[in-house]
């Protein structure tokens, strides 16, 4: 996510600007950004690259100016160059934005603009929101907050946005839209943020701002207003973090942070990808629909928890598109003279784009002539840029080395992948399409959900501490839930902790269970699964020889011989994996917290594996 800041009163800007994105770092960003309040003419400098480069940049005789934005950029349009960095500014260079989120309708909105004679200049979706804002005020005869308020009900997508003009420069205009903006009420002085940490030094009075509530702060005075002008009251309140707590949003830590960012990041990798008569939107896979039905097979390359992305891939690819699809470890890959053709697409998962084995596998696939597509959470990292085309993921900087929301996005990316080849196979019908879409909709507020019983899961997962090791259980697309919920269990509570195919206990692992052994089955999704029969079966094998078992189930679903049933929302069977992983996620973050070990850097562990 990006980091945005805004401040108006007696101190020089500066300084508030520059010391709030500091604090905005941890949320990870790839450029940075000012605009200065001066009178008549706004002061504009940005740099790609790390806040020292913008700080660089700046001349030595700065004007002392009394307001401003202040922007870190992680990039989801556009890479990260000096362009592409924020703030935006109009044709005239008076009016500059600063934005948060993604604009799902920007490039509509620039076709209609430049037809208006609006010039762009960066690749960016926030740049359409200046010149669209720049219109607005100048038919609200100057006033930018009701330029906001127009300009919002044009835009789709999830967003922060602050605007500030030179023509009233010390005024500064917010909006919120599914993504965080919060005020920071000074004494003479007023701040605007996507979280408190950025002005938490100055202030630890603030007011959250609710969907589609625009907000102009001037030094004396707060004012918001709803998209129809109507005033709505304040919701002030105390922030009682100190700045530490606050970068992790008030959790204890950034992995406990990020999987309650899930539902937001899945969210954001679906949003715009169905048109209105039901086609799945992919562009940036550049492959022609001949080119996609000439594809013979897949081969899915990963590492770690990226790897059991492609698992799940396999199990989605295959079902709805009918291509054949291979699942390799990175590492193994180049080394076992794989067969690769023309007719292969290779799709390579990385949240971070640097793994050296991935990209090292990449390069032999593409040397080979098979076609490349990344799935991919760092824009412009190296693996997309080696890649033929790249479908980036949402999920925002992920800072704990154990990957959470990136995998959860990386299977609704491999998820959307399957649909658009099966659309244009003619595999699944549009109205098959649109179902199975408006199904993967509902997955963030099904994660909510099961968030909602984080604390009793907690509490359960202490009474397991002294474990020698966990087994896990899965079936069909649980069998790679199972592989992932060991993986987590293993690099936070660093302890034993196994994955398998239901299916295999009985071919040798079932000889490790032991009294008190605790064995997690994810029950499949679908109460007629053909398999539900069998994982219970595997239920009672395991109990009948001491295990305590531990069973991730559907709602309704029936169970027996659990000593704890975990439910989860009811989805259909292929999408079960965005759902019954949390669980397994916050079951390895508290064996981690109750072992005391450090959960955001586990030992050993680094969070992009830039060596072979
Ligand atoms: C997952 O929790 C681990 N941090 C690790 O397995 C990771 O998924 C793997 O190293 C691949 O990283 P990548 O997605 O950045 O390529």
């Amino acid at each position: 996510m990006c980091g945005i800041v805004g401040y108006t009163g007696p101190q020089s800007a500066i300084t508030p600007l520059v010391e709030g994105l500091r604090r905005l770092e941890y949320r990870g960003y790839d450029s940075a950004g000012i605009a200065l309040g001066t009178p008549g003419s706004l002061f504009i400098e940005k740099r790609a690259g790390k806040l020292g480069n913008l700080e660089g940049a700046l001349p030595a005789n700065l004007p002392v100016v009394h307001s401003g934005i202040g922007h870190t950029r992680w990039a989801t349009h556009g890479g990260p160059t000096d362009r592409n960095a924020h703030p935006h500014v109009d044709n005239e260079g008076k009016l500059a934005v600063i934005h948060n989120g993604i604009i799902e309708n920007y490039s509509e909105l620039k076709i209609e603009l430049e037809k208006r004679g609006h010039k762009f200049t960066s690749d960016t979706d926030t740049e359409s929101v200046a010149h669209l804002l720049s219109d607005l005020r100048k038919e609200n005869k100057g006033d930018l907050t009701a330029a906001m308020r127009e300009a919002v009900k044009k835009l789709r997508g999830s967003f922060t946005l602050l605007a500030i003009h030179a023509d009233a420069p010390e005024t500064i205009v917010g909006v919120r839209r599914n993504s965080p903006l919060v005020v920071g009420i000074g004494d003479g002085e007023n701040f605007m943020a996507s979280d408190v940490a950025a002005f938490i030094d100055y202030t630890k009075r603030a007011i959250e701002l609710g969907q589609d509530e625009v907000v102009t702060i001037t030094p004396g005075g707060i004012e918001i207003t709803d998209l129809s002008g109507k005033k709505v009251a304040p919701r002030e309140y105390e922030i009682t973090w100190d700045s530490a707590a606050a970068q992790k949003g008030g959790f204890s830590h950034f992995m406990l942070k990020e999987i309650f960012e899930q539902p937001k990041a899945v969210a954001d990798t679906l949003i715009g990808r169905l048109s209105d008569n039901n086609q799945i939107q992919l562009d940036e896979i550049h492959m022609s629909d001949k080119e996609i039905k000439a594809i013979k097979k897949i081969v899915v390359i990963a590492c770690g928890t990226a790897y059991h992305a492609g698992m799940v891939a396999k199990y989605a690819i295959e079902k709805w598109a009918k291509i054949s699809v291979e699942v390799e470890i990175a590492s193994e890959y180049r080394y076992r003279d794989p067969i690769i053709d023309a007719g292969t697409l290779v799709i390579a998962i990385s949240q971070s784009g640097e793994t050296m084995d991935t990209l090292m596998a990449i390069r032999h696939a593409k040397a080979a002539g098979a076609r490349v597509l990344a799935i991919c959470n760092t824009n412009s990292s190296t693996i997309p840029r080696e890649s033929d085309a790249v479908l980036y993921t949402h999920a925002g900087p992920e800072i704990a080395v154990a990957s959470t929301k990136a995998f959860l996005t990386q299977v609704v990316a491999v998820y959307l992948i399957g649909l658009k080849l099966a659309q244009v196979r003619g595999e699944l019908k549009d109205s098959e399409i649109h179902n199975l879409y408006n199904e993967m909709l509902e997955l963030p507020a099904k994660i909510e959900q099961i968030l909602e019983t984080v604390e009793p899961l907690r509490e359960l997962t202490r009474g397991f501490a002294q474990s020698a090791s966990v087994l896990f259980l899965g079936r069909n697309v649980g069998y790679p839930v199972a592989l992932e919920g060991a993986l987590k269990l293993k690099e936070l509570a660093y302890m034993h902790a196994e994955g398998f195919a239901g299916g295999e206990l009985k071919h040798g692992p079932i000889a490790l269970i032991d009294q008190g052994t605790p064995v997690i089955a994810i029950l499949p999704a679908g109460h007629d699964h053909a398999l539900d029969e069998k994982m219970l079966s595997n239920i009672q094998e395991v109990k009948a020889r001491g295990a305590r078992v531990i069973v991730i189930a559907q709602e309704g679903d029936k169970v027996v011989g659990a000593e704890h049933i975990i439910r989860i929302p009811v989805a259909s069977a292929l999408l079960q994996p965005v759902l019954a992983t949390v669980p397994l996620q916050v079951f390895a973050y508290e064996m981690a917290v109750t072992r005391g070990n450090d959960v955001d850097q586990p030992r050993n562990l680094a969070k992009s594996v830039t060596v072979e």
